[in-house]
């Protein structure tokens, strides 16, 4: 059932890789609330994904970007407000990668320019956005930018490795930065803390699928699936959600506040 929620609104789409991708159920859902935009990915997974599919089916432009490239985001939004016809009311950060958990080296031997891709690539890339829309004065006043997080920010989870200090860094940029573009411009910026999904980049993480059915036990409501992600974004790239920023917003189904559950504990006692 659509409601228009986002009549109006022009916005960037970081992320859509595949059908699984958080980013590509954001798009269809947007789309389906009435809002524009443009689809962006790093060249390399352009080529491998199906973006232009999704493109097609949202009558988007697709500008390829790699999100830790200050020249490429420049570009981006450039042409975004060109094709879009105007600023920018919304935008995605939907952006993951470590190459030290792709090769799978364990948190004691990590190599530490991987270890710097994988900060530069989740979560200073969120900076670049933030600051490329602020210089370029690209964003509309009461503009919402998200970014996804995952619990491993605030708890420890042992095949998570270098991507947990990313998210850490990734919420605590959305904190700053939302403290500034507040006063700059109105302009709101929170993370969204997302259960286990199976994507390309949930399943990458060894163990994922342990981990998966152990937090949908440990969640009352089950985990949150990527089609529930996605409308939460468009509630909150919505003007009912206009004075809720510098948070990092639980969207899990209850886990971040259960000590044990039910299920857990039958589980346990067999
Ligand atoms: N899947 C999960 O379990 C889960 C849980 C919580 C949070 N998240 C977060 O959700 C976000 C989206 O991931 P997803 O699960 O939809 O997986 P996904 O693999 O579909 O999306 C990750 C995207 O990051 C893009 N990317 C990687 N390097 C890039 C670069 N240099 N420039 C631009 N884009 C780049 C990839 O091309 C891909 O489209 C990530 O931030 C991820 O950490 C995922």
């Amino acid at each position: 059932m659509a409601n228009n929620l986002l009549k109006g609104k022009r916005g960037i789409i970081f992320g859509a890789l595949d059908e699984n991708s958080i980013a590509w159920k954001t798009a269809l859902k947007v789309k389906e609330e009435g809002g524009v935009f443009t689809l962006t990915n790093a060249p390399i997974a352009m080529r491998l994904g199906k973006i232009n599919e999704l493109a097609k089916e949202c009558n988007a432009e697709v500008i390829p970007a790699d999100a830790t490239s200050e020249a490429d985001l420049a570009n981006l939004f450039t042409k975004s407000m060109e094709v879009l016809g105007g600023k920018i009311d919304f935008v995605l950060h939907s952006i993951g990668m470590s190459p030290n958990i792709r090769k799978e080296k364990p948190y004691g031997d990590l190599n530490y320019e991987w270890f710097q891709k994988t900060l530069d690539i989740s979560a200073l890339s969120f900076h670049k956005v933030l600051q490329t829309a602020e210089k370029l004065d690209a964003l509309n006043e009461w503009a919402s930018v998200l970014a996804l997080s995952y619990i491993a920010a605030q708890r420890s989870y042992p095949d998570y490795t270098d991507m947990a200090q990313a998210k850490a860094m990734l919420e605590s940029i959305a904190r700053s930065y939302g403290a500034r573009y507040a006063k700059l411009k109105k302009v709101r910026v929170n993370t969204i803390s997302q259960s286990p999904t199976r994507t390309t980049a949930g399943s990458g993480i060894s163990g994922f699928d342990v981990f998966f059915d152990f937090a949908d036990m440990m969640s009352p409501l089950g985990n949150a699936s990527a089609e529930d992600c996605a409308a939460y974004i468009t509630v909150m790239f919505s003007d009912f959600t206009r004075m809720v920023t510098m948070q990092n917003l639980m969207h899990d189904g209850g886990f971040s506040s259960s000590g044990i559950t039910e299920d857990i504990v039958e589980r346990l006692s067999k």
